[in-house]
């Protein structure tokens, strides 16, 4: 396995609008999407417009040297945000990279969650078969905080609701 990479975030601008829609359609991010269908140019198009006037949610690309690995998306509501982020799958497993650059990735986001965006919390969902992600969560601080049941092409699934505060994040943090 490569070594933990150190990630950034950047703002994500129109020339990342493509490269958002290949990550997102690739079968590990639908299957661990609300919905898992193949995302149209037309319909990523309507989504990319609808995000970026949306001055509660910002979406930013996430770097390894330089080389854009995923994406991470806030939705701010009250004095935190939801998260949701995914990567490039096929780049990263071709640089068997995967997993240490997910590990990068939730450390810069919580850094940036943390530090300059100032949130007071970070909530998240996943699906509960999707255990990987939770229990990845779980050793950065996060706690499930709820479950609920949601449609997933047709089929009933559990999702689970994750959060974390700035305060439990301090406290973890190595003085
Ligand atoms: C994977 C993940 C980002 C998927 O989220 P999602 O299913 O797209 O759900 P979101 O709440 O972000 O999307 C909300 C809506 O926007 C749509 N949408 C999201 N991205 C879109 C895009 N690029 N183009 C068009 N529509 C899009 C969704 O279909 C959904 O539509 P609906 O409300 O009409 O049903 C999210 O579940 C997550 O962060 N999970 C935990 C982390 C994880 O597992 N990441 C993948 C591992 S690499």
């Amino acid at each position: 396995m490569s070594p933990v990479p150190t990630v950034k975030l950047r703002p994500a601008c129109d020339d990342d609008r493509d490269l958002i829609l290949t990550w997102r359609n690739h079968r590990v991010v639908r299957q661990a999407s609300f919905t898992t269908h193949e995302i149209a140019p037309d319909e990523h198009a309507a989504w990319w417009a609808r995000v970026t006037a949306d001055d509660s949610r910002h979406v930013l690309i996430a770097c390894a040297d330089d080389t854009p690995v995923g994406v991470v998306i806030f939705d701010e509501s009250g004095d935190g945000a939801d998260w949701s982020f995914y990567l490039d799958v096929d780049g990263l497993e071709a640089r068997r990279a995967l997993l240490p650059t997910w590990i990068a990735t939730e450390i810069a986001t919580l850094d940036h969650a943390f530090g300059p965006a100032g949130y007071a919390e970070l909530r998240g969902e996943a699906l509960a078969k999707n255990s990987a992600v939770v229990k990845l969560h779980e050793r950065f601080g996060f706690t499930v905080t709820g479950e609920y049941q949601r449609e997933v092409d047709g089929e009933p699934e559990t999702v689970l609701r994750y959060a974390l505060t700035a305060a439990a994040y301090r406290e973890e943090e190595p003085a």
